[in-house]
């Protein structure tokens, strides 16, 4: 792992391998280690960038303001310059990491040579989810995490991976209740404050995968299939019998998925 000063601020970051750069970009409330089954082997034929975002995992730079989608981005596009990426890169998102992809894509769109997106939204929160974040926010920041791993872990993986690989929900238990309060109370504000990306979806020219468990009940297959009927250049691969975390519920399946992308862009 890398130690990156960018803006205010030290990412951590694995920076492995050469080739194409594909920047992996993590969901809520977590940290690169969700992607750990897919670094390693795409690190043999790609340069393989997958940071702690700010203030979560061992990043510093907690803050006292909503940590928006945009600022996510800047930072991203800093930590890009930071390393020296001039040339096209992959952006690999889940969740959270692809909310964060919509404003990078406005902004930062000649750095895009594609896009993968996994279980995710490009529209906004309705109000009652805005509402319901904002509370969860005021929550962990009096009382910790615990409460969100009771409420979260049972909606991150399908009841086929509760079942068959515990260590899944362990290790999302364990990087959950690591993860600063601070930022996850202001991560949870900044989410609430996304806008809706689903008018610009047919305008985006960037070649995407977009990957999503069968059984996610968080950002549902119905939802990325709207995605991919809208983007002019996107395709749409169910997995089956994941749930939110399908890269890191079924990376061989995943792995595989990717690589056929990359060879075709
Ligand atoms: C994530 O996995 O990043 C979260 O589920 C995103 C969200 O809370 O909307």
């Amino acid at each position: 792992m890398k130690e990156i000063p960018v803006r205010d601020f030290t990412f951590r970051v694995f920076d492995e391998g050469t080739g194409t750069p594909i920047l992996f970009v993590h969901g809520f409330p977590l940290d690169h280690t969700m992607w750990q089954g897919l670094l390693e082997s795409f690190s043999k034929s790609h340069r393989v960038i997958a940071p702690d975002l700010r203030g979560f995992g061992r990043s510093t730079g907690a803050v006292n303001q909503p940590l928006t989608m945009d600022s996510h981005a800047d930072d991203l596009d800093s930590l890009l310059s930071e390393l020296k990426v001039n040339e096209p890169i992959v952006y690999c998102g889940l969740s959270m990491g692809g909310y964060i992809f919509w404003p990078f894509q406005q902004k930062y769109g000649s750095r895009l040579q594609g896009a993968i997106l996994c279980d995710t939204r490009a529209a906004a929160d309705t109000s009652e989810r805005a509402a319901e974040r904002l509370k969860t926010a005021d929550s962990v920041e009096e009382n910790g995490p615990e409460l969100l791993t009771r409420a979260m872990l049972p909606k991150l993986i399908s009841s086929h991976t509760a079942k068959n690989h515990p260590s899944i929900a362990d290790a999302l238990k364990n990087t959950i209740l690591k993860t600063d309060r601070t930022t996850i109370a202001q991560a949870l504000r900044g989410m609430s404050l996304r806008i809706d990306n689903t008018n610009r979806l047919a305008e985006i020219e960037t070649r995407t995968l977009l990957l999503v468990g069968d059984d996610d009940e968080l950002t549902p297959a119905t939802e990325m299939r709207g995605i991919a009927e809208t983007m002019p250049h996107a395709r749409i691969v169910e997995i089956p019998n994941v749930g939110h975390m399908a890269p890191m519920e079924d990376p061989a399946t995943s792995f595989w998925e990717i690589e056929k992308f990359l060879a075709e862009i």
